[in-house]
């Protein structure tokens, strides 16, 4: 039976990117994969159309799908709204929260093509390889009580929740295990245990789940020396699992490891594979609607939808070699571009990936 996939491109670069990578799922298509593709919004666009940032029923089509593809959402014209429930980005954070998708895998891979984008020396990131997985339906984004109040003399104060109890721990921890022992075998929790009691009890909770997983080298590191170190030498990293702020911080740093945030996709999922795969930058309103935004975090996150979702890991293996390819002729969006590569369009990248894609006949 075919499988239904939900495409939401959301606002700014969203729908330019989406594109591209909705040609390369077309292209899968085309290549005897047996989806059906359907359309909706998200975000700002929402917004504008139905006064909220996910209508009721764009979260059942959601709820329908195997997987959903989503641009990003977000941005100035929406920023001005006071009340937090009804912005863009409440829209994503509600699709992660009722569809479950707790487990966020954000694999920071360098093509070694790009060695010379990335702002660190070649030498530090050659060769990289990180998975982050980051919890993401818990922790301060949705710990309660979280709101604003007001002082005695009138001082007005914003207050959240930073929580997470065991079993969200162990499940993230679980994820994380699972994947640190199909890769290199080294996985390091990242917590502020020395000042969060939350991130306490996530430590214990990590260090119960050890012996389960004896092929796993289980360490831990607070989270400001981790922003450090994946600065400093981030080939000493293999899987990073950590909760929902500090993996949203730390993977958008280790994008620049990898060239560009441009580059970093993502998989999001609950705990039958169903899933959400996007970008893991923004909706980049600075450059939205001038052909500059790098589709290829997008298009990855294709490949990732086949490799998690789908169950079509050899079309996923092709995607990524197209990528390469692409980079091999020395494509660049602005991102990524640098002297002696040849700037293209977000059109002219997707272009060139469809047919690197269609060429690979292996
Ligand atoms: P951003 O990731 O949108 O942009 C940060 C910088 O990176 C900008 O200079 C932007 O031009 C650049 N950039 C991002 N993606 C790029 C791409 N594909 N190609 C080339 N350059 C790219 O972060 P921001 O500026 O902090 O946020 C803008 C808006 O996006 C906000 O409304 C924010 O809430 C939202 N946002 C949404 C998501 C999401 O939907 N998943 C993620 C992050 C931020
Ligand atoms: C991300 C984004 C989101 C997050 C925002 C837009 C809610 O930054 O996906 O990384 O903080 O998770
Ligand atoms: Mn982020």
């Amino acid at each position: 039976m075919s499988q239904h996939i939900l495409v939401l491109p959301g606002d700014g670069i969203g729908p330019e990117i989406t594109r591209e990578a909705v040609r390369v799922l077309e292209a899968c298509q085309a290549q005897g994969l047996d989806i059906t593709i359907e359309h909706d919004i998200v975000g700002g666009a929402a917004i504008d159309r139905h006064g909220v940032p996910l209508a009721d029923e764009t979260l059942e089509r959601a709820r329908r799908a195997q997987a959903i593809l989503l641009g990003a959402v977000g941005g100035p014209k929406w920023d001005t709204m006071e009340d937090i429930s009804k912005r863009p980005e409440k829209g994503l954070l509600a699709l992660r929260k009722e569809l479950n998708l707790f487990g966020n895998l954000r694999p920071a891979l360098l093509y070694p093509q790009l060695a010379e984008a990335s702002s660190l020396k070649p030498e530090v990131v050659s060769g990289l390889d990180i998975m982050i997985v980051r919890e993401l339906t818990g922790g301060i984004y949705f710990g309660q009580p979280r709101g604003f109040g007001e002082r005695e003399d009138g001082t007005r104060y914003g207050y959240n929740t930073y929580i997470y109890d065991e079993k969200e721990v162990e499940r993230i921890g679980r994820i994380a295990f699972d994947m640190a022992g199909k890769r290199g075998g080294r996985l390091c929790s990242v917590d502020k245990a020395n000042v969060l009691e939350a991130t306490i009890l996530w430590r214990e909770v990590m260090n119960r789940l050890a012996p389960e997983y004896p092929e796993v080298e289980l360490s831990h590191m607070y989270v400001d020396n981790a922003a450090m170190q994946l600065v400093r030498a981030p080939k000493q990293f293999d899987v990073i699992v950590t909760g929902n702020m500090f993996g949203d911080i730390l993977s958008d740093a280790a994008a620049m490891l990898t060239g560009s945030i441009g580059m970093l996709p993502s998989a999001s999922l609950n705990e039958h594979g169903c899933g959400m795969f996007e970008p893991c930058h923004g909706s980049a309103p600075d450059i939205a609607g001038q052909g500059l935004a790098n589709p290829l975090a997008t298009i990855l996150s294709v490949a990732m939808m086949l490799r998690y979702s789908l169950n079509a890991p050899a079309m996923a293996d092709r995607i990524e070699r197209a990528v390469g390819r692409v980079l091999d002729n020395n494509l660049r969006t602005a991102d990524i571009a640098y002297d002696g590569t040849r700037q293209v369009t977000t059109r002219e990248m997707g272009d060139a990936v469809v047919a690197a894609f269609e060429q690979d006949s292996q």
